[in-house]
Order: C-alpha cells, then structure tokens, then sequence
C-alpha cells in the first residue's frame, strides 16, 4: 500500500492514448442530463472541457470529434469558426470572445485521466 489518494472524478482516458492536436469526447452525468465534454492533449498536456459553446449553449463540433483548427493550433466553434486557446478554453476570436469554455479539472493518477465536473453525480 503506497497511501497514494484514489482520484475521485471519472476515469476518461490514459496518458500516450492522445496525441498533440487529438481529442476525445466523453460524458459526465450532472442533474440526472449526459453532458457532453472533450478531453484534448496539447503541446503534451491534458485538458478537459464540457462541449458547449459559452455564447449560445451548442456543442462546439460539427463533424464528430473535430475539435482543432487543421493547424492544431486552437480548438473551433465549426458553426461560427470562433477560436479558443487550448489550455485557457477562453475564445480569442468569433462572437464570443471574452468568453470561455468551461474547464473540467483533471488529475493524473498512474497514467489514467480522470475528470470532475462540479454537482456531477
Ligand atoms: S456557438 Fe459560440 S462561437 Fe459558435
């Protein structure tokens, strides 16, 4: 026994299973409603956010689990081609600028990914 704390969100993928300018979509349960969210890896670090654009509410990918400009370089509205950084989730550019997207807090634990929305169930 290590004493090590077992993370206490959702496991929601493993470190090396996503590349630079990959990402991954899963669910996170809230209010008894499947969320939508997005796990990205950028420049080799991890960040989670839930799929809905802060301006009108709608999920950020048109075509299933495209995220990332084709440069890799921010993450798109594909509706509004609005950008946000990476790892702020704050849109740069596109009508909601100033805004951000709601960040998932992670935690790393024996190379597992885990994700925690607050009120989540
Ligand atoms: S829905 Fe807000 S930028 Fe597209």
């Amino acid at each position: 026994m290590d004493g090590a704390k077992k993370p206490s969100g959702k496991l929601v993928g493993a470190v090396g299973e996503l590349e630079h300018g990959k990402s991954k979509k899963f669910t996170m349960k809230r209010a008894g409603r499947d969320l939508e969210a997005l796990l990205v890896n950028f420049d080799g670090t991890h960040f989670a956010y839930l799929n809905r654009c802060p301006h009108t509410g709608i999920t950020l990918d048109w075509v299933n689990n495209q995220f990332f400009s084709s440069d890799t370089r921010y993450l798109m509205c594909a509706t509004h081609g609005a950008v946000f950084e990476p790892p702020t989730g704050e849109c740069i550019w596109g009508p909601c600028v100033g805004l951000s997207l709601q960040r998932l807090p992670i935690e790393i634990a024996d190379g597992q990914i885990y994700a925690k929305l607050p009120g989540a169930e």
